[in-house]
């Protein structure tokens, strides 16, 4: 008797649990798909549409520019040069359209907003896509001049900032969407010079323009890229700027660090790039396409696999923890090497 009211407890037991775990999972499963089909649920008209986008000579603008002109959509493509526009012209379609731009310029600002306005008419402006960067001069804080910080600062924030604040007119009109690419380096001050700082302040513009669009129906989106294979991770130019500082370092300053420093630095760098810097620019672009054509979009996308396992989470672990990380990434001054 009483092993058969055992029986029937334990039973019970096995039973309820099984409901308890089939019923998560499938909450799980419900969950699962009902984010899938709001994430992959897409604005409609592309080809009414228009994108403005900055930085389009290489990089993840070129790349951006040419896939959302085979999506239909009205690009407007910034270039800085005449060369890099008439080789996007070449490879794209006759709606593509190029411009000169360069944002640290206030007038060469007015002058393509001039040129978006007329081109967009009473349709407004769908997106702007505030891609332009440069990262040098980037390297130990000390060697650095103030000039070397505001010329960072100037194209990859100032310039954000006032492209951003001209076009917003336009953006109103369309109900549309900024997408700013920021960085890791935005969540993770790993390197001294503007670079960091500019994607820091990326990051902190976006928030406020993003808090104060979306009464106007404005969707702000943050890009944050780990390191891939573009202009602003170019190692050569890297290289050759850090050798100017160098080179303008009193002696007192070189000996603190010692001969073989900046030959260290650049091969830790070198090697570590190389490990990082992923070719595969699509998996950048394809957020800021996600960005640009989603009813819902993120606020933040990270891109790439350093991003997402690496630099993110480290950016959230405390201070010390991401200091002796960093350190590792970088070889030791010589003043530091005899204590
Ligand atoms: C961009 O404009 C700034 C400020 O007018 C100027 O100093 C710089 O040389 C320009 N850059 C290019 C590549 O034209």
């Amino acid at each position: 008797m009483e092993s058969a009211e055992s029986l029937t407890a334990y039973l019970l037991d096995v039973i309820l649990s099984h409901l308890l775990l089939t019923c998560t999972l499938l909450l799980v499963t419900v969950a699962a798909i009902c984010w899938y089909i709001r994430d992959s649920s897409l604005v409609d008209g592309f080809s009414h549409k228009y994108v403005f986008i900055t930085g389009c000579d290489t990089g993840f603008g070129n790349l951006l520019a040419r896939q959302l002109d085979r999506k239909g959509f009205r690009v407007i493509a910034a270039c800085l040069t005449e060369k890099g526009a008439a080789d996007l012209k070449s490879v794209a379609s006759p709606a593509l359209k190029t411009l000169l731009l360069n944002v640290t310029d206030s007038e060469s600002i007015s002058r393509a907003v001039e040129l978006v306005r007329r081109e967009v008419g009473e349709r407004g402006l769908w997106g702007l896509v505030n891609n332009a960067g440069r990262s040098v001069p980037i390297g130990p804080t000390e060697w650095m001049q103030l000039k070397d910080f505001t010329k960072v600062l100037d194209v990859n924030l100032i310039g954000v900032i006032e492209v951003t604040l001209q076009l917003l007119p336009l953006l109103k009109k369309a109900r549309g969407r900024v997408v700013n690419v920021a960085s890791v380096l935005g969540r993770l001050s790993i390197t001294g010079g503007g670079y960091c700082l500019s994607k820091w302040g990326v990051e902190a513009f976006s928030d406020s323009l993003r808090r104060d669009m979306h009464h106007f129906g404005i969707k702000v989106s943050i890009i944050e890229p780990g390191f891939f294979k573009t202009g602003v991770t170019q190692l050569d130019l890297i290289e050759a700027d850090l050798r100017r500082l160098w080179t303008h370092l009193p002696q007192h300053v070189k000996d603190s660090y010692g001969a073989t420093y900046l030959d260290d630095y650049i091969k830790t760098q070198e090697i570590s790039m190389n490990i990082l810097c992923s070719p595969d620019l699509s998996k950048v672009t394809n957020c800021m396409e996600h960005a640009l054509t989603a009813r819902f979009p993120l606020t933040r996308y990270s891109a790439g696999w350093d991003a997402k396992l690496l630099w993110i989470p480290l950016s959230y672990l405390p201070s010390f923890v991401s200091d002796f990380a960093i350190d590792m990434l970088l070889p030791l001054p010589k003043e530091k090497r005899n204590n």
